[in-house]
């Protein structure tokens, strides 16, 4: 469904094309976001979307409310204004039993007088019930429920959610209102978190709130950063139209381009509802998102407008509640665990309690930041939550059931685990032990799982097992040991348990091997403090090698684009350390690689291999040379035959000789920048960089 642009002379070919750019891209996002099956590739949308962006800024007389493009979020509003609903918006009676599913079955059976038969069973999600209208097929409001009778407008925060149509397509009724529930995947969740860990912000307790929060921001373009989704599931109003079961509302909703939960089913009798039910309980982790029930409905809308309600409560209609995955305990204990780069991160030592089926004996309790702030005491009953991560955790305490001699929780001011002073720098969440790898066996520990794991130097067959024996038996003290012949060969691994000669020879052959990644797998496996893999990736392409990185100022490292100070100063003080620099030196010794392979054969001094020299004018000799590599060059050492280029500066001393005798061509800064530009195809460039002069 892409047509090619028509060309535009007029306002009204113009107009015409932004509908059919508007229309083009509202249909892909469907087919991405709801159908999850899209038909063009990224950049193509990309394309589409760009010049539908073009159109309305040079022309905002065509701009439009359902455009694609206002998914961005506009300007904050100053508070959000009161939506009537003119369909109540209800709400569902619990069951939270199987008994009490039954007995409202039961219940409806007698009041009908009738066998019923014929249910839906849709998955209930936890997050926040909104309300959809459409006019003449276009969003005109979205609100949230509030008491049911009276909303929040929040129309332009909800026009950021993907998945949430702004122009519905087959030919829906005039006017057309919509119900369903806006919510954030678990994984979605975790990351806005981890997010506002690392910047020291107070955590959501889960994925409703963090849902709420973000739809109901006042800045829509809050919301539209956080990757909120939507299910549709009820009807509010529709003019002329009169399904005749759920069933095939829900399929009237899911042609119009309403995203409807996939996972809704149809039952037959009471009892396949019933396992149904039982099936989700067992299966809830499953879902990418939290469902804290099921919803059960009849499916008959006949049946249900003779059912009728009760107050707020349909009565052809059940919440069948799981029960929480919370639970209460005592907060036995707090330990800590020191992590790769010497974090204390606290966590909960509880007394054993099933928290939906499994017993939780520890907890977390993410860092110390949060337990002060929470003022979690050990002593305390607390509440413990799993939410579908692995670990579960202590949501906070019980201040009523709190014991009188408990006291704040204080963090050691020793590592307790090699005892080295443990520091808080003001602004951070976490506090750190100051021992290092040299001193702290856990971070050592910590650091060695990490130095052979995947994105790392990815050491195939030696995994965290082995890289824990290897601790254990001495071989290994920290990552450079793993290179070194006099503690690990073979005659040393096959004396360690399950080890045999083949699988000894294997390891070995897998740490060879390791020694030829590139620089950035080098420098993120060192697990230097904020240097991820991306960074390290950055760093690696800007500095070609180790020995460029290591001597480079922070103002230089913090001059590559996508670097930042705190990563600059994190890595400039790495390498002002004595023992960081020995087990770099020893790598490097032992044949692991430190020179990134030039990935970019392209840019304009792609095959240029240039040694700079000497003290340049304007620029530190590192920048001059991060400019060569991010242009595609190969940055020398020394002055060879391959040499293409010497640019030296002043006082350049025996490399300018050596250039002199080998015939290399010299150039200074001007004659640098002549030569990109001519590269580059600046024909005027030319003249300037064909002669190189030699430097003064
Ligand atoms: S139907 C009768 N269907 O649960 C119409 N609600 O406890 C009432 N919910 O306010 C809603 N998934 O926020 C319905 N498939 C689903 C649902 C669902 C989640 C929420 C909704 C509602 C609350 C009632």
């Amino acid at each position: 469904m892409t047509t090619a642009p028509p060309p535009i002379d007029d306002v009204a070919a113009l107009q015409a094309r932004a509908e059919a750019l508007r229309s083009q891209l509202n249909y892909h996002n469907y087919r991405y976001y709801v159908l999850d099956d899209p038909e063009i590739a990224d950049g193509q949308y990309d394309a589409l979307m760009q010049e539908l962006r073009a159109i309305e800024a040079d022309h905002p007389e065509l701009q439009s409310p359902d455009s694609p493009t206002q998914r961005v979020g506009a300007g904050p509003s100053a508070q959000f204004a009161v939506v009537p609903h003119r369909v109540p918006m209800l709400s569902l009676a619990n069951a939270f039993s199987p008994e009490a599913l039954r007995s409202w079955y039961e219940r409806i059976v007698r009041l009908t007088g009738r066998d019923i038969r014929g249910f839906t069973v849709e998955p209930k999600i936890d997050g926040l019930a909104i309300t959809l209208r459409y006019e003449s097929g276009k969003l005109t409001v979205g609100a949230t429920r509030g008491d049911g009778s009276n909303g929040e407008d929040i129309t332009p925060n909800l026009r950021t959610v993907r998945t949430v149509p702004l122009a519905l397509h087959d030919a829906p009724p005039r006017l057309l209102e919509v119900r369903g529930e806006v919510y954030l995947s678990r994984a979605a969740f975790q990351k806005i978190n981890d997010e506002r860990m690392e910047e020291g912000q107070p955590l959501f307790a889960n994925p409703r709130n963090c849902a709420a929060g973000s739809v109901r921001q006042l800045d829509p373009r809050i919301s539209a950063r956080r990757p909120l989704d939507v299910f549709i599931y009820a009807l509010g109003e529709a003019n002329g139209w009169r399904p005749r079961t759920q069933w095939e509302m829900l399929e009237g909703f899911a042609r119009w381009g309403f995203r409807t939960n996939p996972e809704n089913q149809r039952c037959d009798t009471i009892d396949e509802v019933l396992a149904a039910c039982a099936r989700w309980e067992s299966r809830r982790e499953a879902l990418a998102y939290d469902i804290d029930g099921v919803v059960v409905k009849v499916d008959d809308l006949d049946l249900q407008a003779e059912l009728g309600a009760i107050g707020r409560e349909p009565r052809w209609a059940i919440a069948y509640k799981f029960p929480p995955m919370q639970a209460t305990t005592r907060l036995l204990d707090i330990g800590i665990n020191v992590g790769r780069t010497g974090s204390l991160n606290p966590f909960a030592i509880l007394e054993p309690v099933k928290v939906s089926g499994v017993t939780v004996r520890l907890a977390s309790l993410h860092n110390d930041e949060d337990v002060r702030r929470k003022d979690i005491r050990i002593g305390d009953t607390v509440l413990v939550q799993r939410a579908g991560e692995v670990i579960p955790q202590v949501v906070g305490p019980i201040l009523t059931k709190r014991p009188p001699d408990a006291t704040p929780y204080a963090l050691p001011t020793a590592c307790p685990v090699c005892a080295s002073p443990v520091v808080k720098p003001e602004g951070e969440a976490m506090a750190r032990c100051t021992g290092g790898f040299e001193r702290c066996v856990a971070q050592r520990w910590e650091l060695l799982k990490h130095f052979v794991s995947r994105g790392a130097m990815d050491v195939e067959s030696v995994g965290e097992k082995l890289a824990d024996t290897l601790m254990r038996h001495g071989l290994v003290r920290d990552v450079s040991d793993l290179y070194d012949p006099e503690r690990v060969n073979k005659e040393a691994l096959v004396r360690l348990e399950r080890m045999a000669e083949k699988s000894a020879q294997n390891v070995l052959d897998n740490l060879e091997l390791s020694k030829a990644r590139p620089l950035s797998r080098v420098l993120f496996a060192l697990g230097i403090r904020y240097v991820g893999a991306q960074t390290a990736e950055l760093l690696a392409r800007a500095f070609g090698t180790m020995d460029r990185l290591r001597s480079a100022e922070a103002a230089d490292v913090e001059a590559v684009e996508g670097i930042g100070k705190k990563i600059a100063e994190s890595l400039y003080a790495y390498f002002r350390v004595p023992a960081n620099l020995r087990v770099v030196d020893r790598l490097a010794g032992f044949g692991v690689s430190m020179v990134e392979p030039s990935t970019q054969a392209t840019g304009p001094l792609a095959g240029l291999t240039i040694v700079v020299t000497g003290r340049l004018p304007s620029y530190a000799r590192t920048q001059v040379e991060a400019r060569i590599t991010d242009l595609g060059g190969t940055v020398g050492d020394s002055v060879t035959k391959k040499t293409s280029y010497l640019v030296a500066g002043e006082e350049a001393g025996s490399k300018l000789a050596k250039a002199v005798k080998l015939g290399t061509p010299v150039l200074d800064e001007v004659g640098l920048e002549a030569l990109i530009r001519e590269r580059e195809g600046d024909p005027d460039a030319a003249h300037q960089a064909a002669g190189p002069q030699a430097a003064a």
